[in-house]
């Protein structure tokens, strides 16, 4: 990969070309063709889609739809799907509300893990039903303990929700083992790929969950805009998430009825140019490739652990082999928040704090981590600028 040209193409670095942004994990740098989209499409194309009777309306619908079609071919599943929200968040979120009040009987139980993250969790703490919550346990190396699942499913196990890859340890979460058991006890499974899907390819087909979410902000996409995938069964079978205009079938005065299929799960006015900018951003992701930008981050990630590996005092929450490219590491007698701060004066961003992730934070028995995550721009250059600053704060601090 030509990592200059690429780089090239992220028009952050035009003004700030030292930056190193080591923080895609939070949310990605935004790439050149995904902004023209967006602003090509507030400039020439704008007007509210699906309602409109005239050209400008009609063209930005198909657009629009078009965008649904490129996101399902790329995630390689129907475009009829394929659901646009808000966040991932909206997405889990959308999918609890749904069970709870449609699914979701007293006493059922769900199946997460100590990796998730709080909107893995906390909308399965806002339902409505007195459902029990089987975490499964992880080892010290940030990585899920399969061997327990069998004995953590049964009869009232109605959902397995996990994340397809962590964002504190970076671990990767081996669903073949998941998937034979949740088809076996016919249990659906959600997972969460917010940290997956930036870095590599996802085949829906092959892994076949029931539900996958994931954010586009995190994909070199824009703020404002998640995507959900749901099988038919459960977009015939889903109550509405909100109501308002599009997702109507008939309206009277004090009741309406639905349209079928994911229109009725897109109450309002859709996030338009997100959707539209999202669309180059999986162009981006097509043209670059998904296996060669997982192995350039990695390349990048072994390089700055081996180098994080030798200096004195440091911890390191996540050596799973299975792992996309974050780490997240302490230094003994060094506040997190305080080394963010002084890296952030070198123009190093990096995210430090529990990463909406308590109980795994709990787990590990600290309050937080300081955490590097790489993204397509990064390079070596980066890394030893990176570490080489590291060390400098450390004898400052300590
Ligand atoms: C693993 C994981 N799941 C869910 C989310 C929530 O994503 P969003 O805030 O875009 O809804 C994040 C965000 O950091 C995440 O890392």
């Amino acid at each position: 990969m030509n990592i200059t040209e690429i780089k090239s193409k992220f028009p952050v670095f035009k003004k700030n070309s030292n930056l190193v942004f080591l923080d895609t994990a939070a949310s990605s740098l935004k790439v050149d063709q995904m902004i023209n989209a967006t602003n090509n499409c507030y400039t020439n194309q704008y007007a509210n889609i699906h309602r409109g009777n005239y050209e400008l309306s009609s063209k930005l619908t198909k657009y629009f739809e078009d965008a649904r079609v490129k996101v399902a071919d790329y995630l390689n599943v129907s475009s009829k799907n394929i659901i646009f929200v808000k966040s991932a968040t909206e997405g889990i979120n959308l999918v609890s509300s749904a069970m709870s009040s449609s699914y979701f009987k007293d006493g059922d139980e769900i199946v997460l893990s100590y990796l998730e993250h709080h909107a893995n969790l906390i909308p399965w703490h806002l339902v409505n039903k007195n459902i029990k919550i089987v975490p499964l346990n992880i080892n010290l190396k940030g990585e899920i303990l399969y061997n327990e699942l069998k004995d953590k499913i049964n009869s009232k196990t109605k959902l397995i929700s996990l994340t397809h890859m962590s964002n504190v340890t970076g671990s990767i979460t081996d669903f073949e083992k998941v998937r034979e058991l949740s088809k076996n006890y016919n249990i659906p499974l959600l997972i969460d790929g917010c940290q997956y899907a930036p870095h590599k390819k996802v085949d829906l087909k092959e892994l076949d969950p029931d539900f996958y979410v994931f954010s586009a902000h995190k994909i070199y996409g824009p703020s404002g805009l998640g995507v959900l995938y749901m099988k038919d069964r459960w977009i015939d079978s889903f109550p509405p998430y909100q109501g308002g205009g599009q997702m109507i079938n008939d309206v009277d005065i004090e009741s309406s009825s639905y349209a079928d299929g994911y229109e009725k799960f897109e109450a309002g006015t859709p996030p338009i140019a997100p959707v539209i900018g999202f669309s180059s951003s999986i162009d981006f992701m097509k043209q670059t490739g998904p296996d060669e930008i997982y192995n350039h981050e990695m390349q990048l990630h072994d390089n700055a652990l081996e180098k994080l590996k030798k200096i004195n005092n440091i911890n390191i929450y996540g050596t799973s082999k299975n792992k996309g490219a974050i780490i997240s590491f302490s230094i003994n007698g060094i506040h997190n928040s305080d080394l963010g701060a002084m890296l952030d004066k070198k123009n190093i961003a990096i995210r430090t704090g529990h990463h909406c992730c308590q109980p795994l934070m709990k787990f590990y028995k600290i309050s937080g981590t300081s955490r590097v995550s790489f993204g397509v721009y990064n390079t070596f250059e980066d890394v030893d600028y990176f570490v080489d600053s590291l060390e400098e704060i450390i004898k400052i601090l300590q």
